[in-house]
């Protein structure tokens, strides 16, 4: 089943809710987005003729816990869920992908909606069906994939959102450009902030819709991934913030560093200001990144992984190395790259 996209507002939102072919209606929203934007839904007051069932979940990545999972599921099959039951997610990438998992695995899976409510979320994990829960040996290891019916997004969620989190969404906004020359342009010639979100939200779209399973073309979605995961981990980045160095230090590495004015330019025009690498003091942690990138799930077999890499702005190419030639090619560009200056 393909999703459907929409830009909405609050009130066409809880239209589309009632609009929805299910007697029963399961929401499960981020606390924090509850406590600001609960007024704005008032769902039981306006949708009378349906069961709606809530479940506050912690905030962000709290909720992605087993435990958390379990109360959650038993609590809603406790209230009387059925087949036709409809979920609905509300908050941002860390909620989306606990409800989607809960909806993938509740009476072996039921529809779900999302409304992603921070930018990373509305660029793209709302979108693709890849949900989870985390594990104590590592995030997201407990999943499922299991596309929304719909996503819905209202950009006026942004407003309460910190600094910390826009800035971690535009990194991935950053990634869409390298990807879709038309996303590139669209920044280049400083389109408004909603344009912006629903190009990349339906370029990740189409490509889902091309390669669900990540079996091909969805993989260059990683663009800037690999390296950003291990990056993440390693100097305790935002998850997109991890993936602009991730991309910065493949352009050193595979492109002779070419692309990183492109990528300054962009990060400015998106109001993103000059930026000291994370590993700014002390040398740069090359081996830390080298253990988290082999323990990384992109890694296809026993000895080789996936990179994406870019040939011109919009052109991905997925290239498979092996281990070790990916080691030597960080060991060698990570040197150079302490000097850069995002
Ligand atoms: N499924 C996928 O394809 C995919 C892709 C990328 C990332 N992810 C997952 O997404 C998660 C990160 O998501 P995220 O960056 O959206 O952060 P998040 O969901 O963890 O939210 C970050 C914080 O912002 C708060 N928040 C959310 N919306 C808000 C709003 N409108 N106003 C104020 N506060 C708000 C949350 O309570 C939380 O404290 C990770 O768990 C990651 O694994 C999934």
């Amino acid at each position: 089943m393909k999703t459907k996209l929409e830009m909405l507002s609050f009130e066409k939102i809880v239209e589309r809710v009632r609009k929805l072919k299910s007697d029963t209606i399961l929401i499960i929203v981020d606390e924090r987005v509850w406590s600001l934007y609960n007024d704005k839904f008032s769902l039981e007051e306006k949708i009378t003729d349906k069961k709606i069932i809530f479940w506050i979940a912690p905030r962000g990545e709290e909720s992605k816990r087993i435990s958390e999972f379990e109360k959650c599921i038993e609590s809603l099959l406790e209230q009387g869920v059925h087949r036709n039951s409809h979920l609905i997610a509300i908050g941002g990438g860390a909620l989306s992908d606990f409800a989607g998992f809960v909806a993938s695995t509740i009476l072996r899976g039921i529809d779900w909606s999302v409304v992603p409510t921070t930018l990373l979320s509305m660029v793209d994990s709302a979108i693709g069906g890849k949900v989870a829960i985390n594990s104590r040996f590592g995030k997201n290891l407990i999943g499922a994939f299991h596309r929304p019916v719909n996503v819905w997004i209202n950009t006026e969620f942004l407003n309460s959102l910190s600094e910390e989190e826009i800035k971690s969404g535009t990194g991935e906004v950053l990634k869409y450009a390298f990807l879709s020359k038309d996303i590139y342009e669209m920044i280049i010639q400083k389109k408004g902030r909603n344009e912006i979100i629903k190009a990349c939200a339906n370029f990740k779209l189409d490509v889902v819709n091309e390669d669900p399973f990540e079996k091909g073309k969805r993989k260059i979605l990683n663009f800037g991934h690999t390296l950003g995961h291990a990056l993440e981990k390693a100097s305790s980045l935002k998850h997109g913030v991890a993936v602009v160095w991730g991309m910065a230090i493949f352009f050193l590495i595979f492109n002779e560093g070419k692309y990183l004015n492109e990528l300054k330019a962009l990060k400015n025009i998106l109001g993103w200001g000059d930026e000291l690498p994370p590993w700014n003091v002390g040398a740069v942690p090359t081996n830390n990144i080298i253990s988290y990138m082999e323990k990384d799930k992109k890694i296809v077999s026993g000895d080789t992984i996936d990179i994406v890499l870019v040939e011109g702005i919009g052109k991905p190419v997925i290239r498979e190395y092996t281990i070790e030639e990916i080691k030597n090619k960080v060991k060698s560009g990570l040197d150079e790259s302490i000097n850069i200056i995002l």
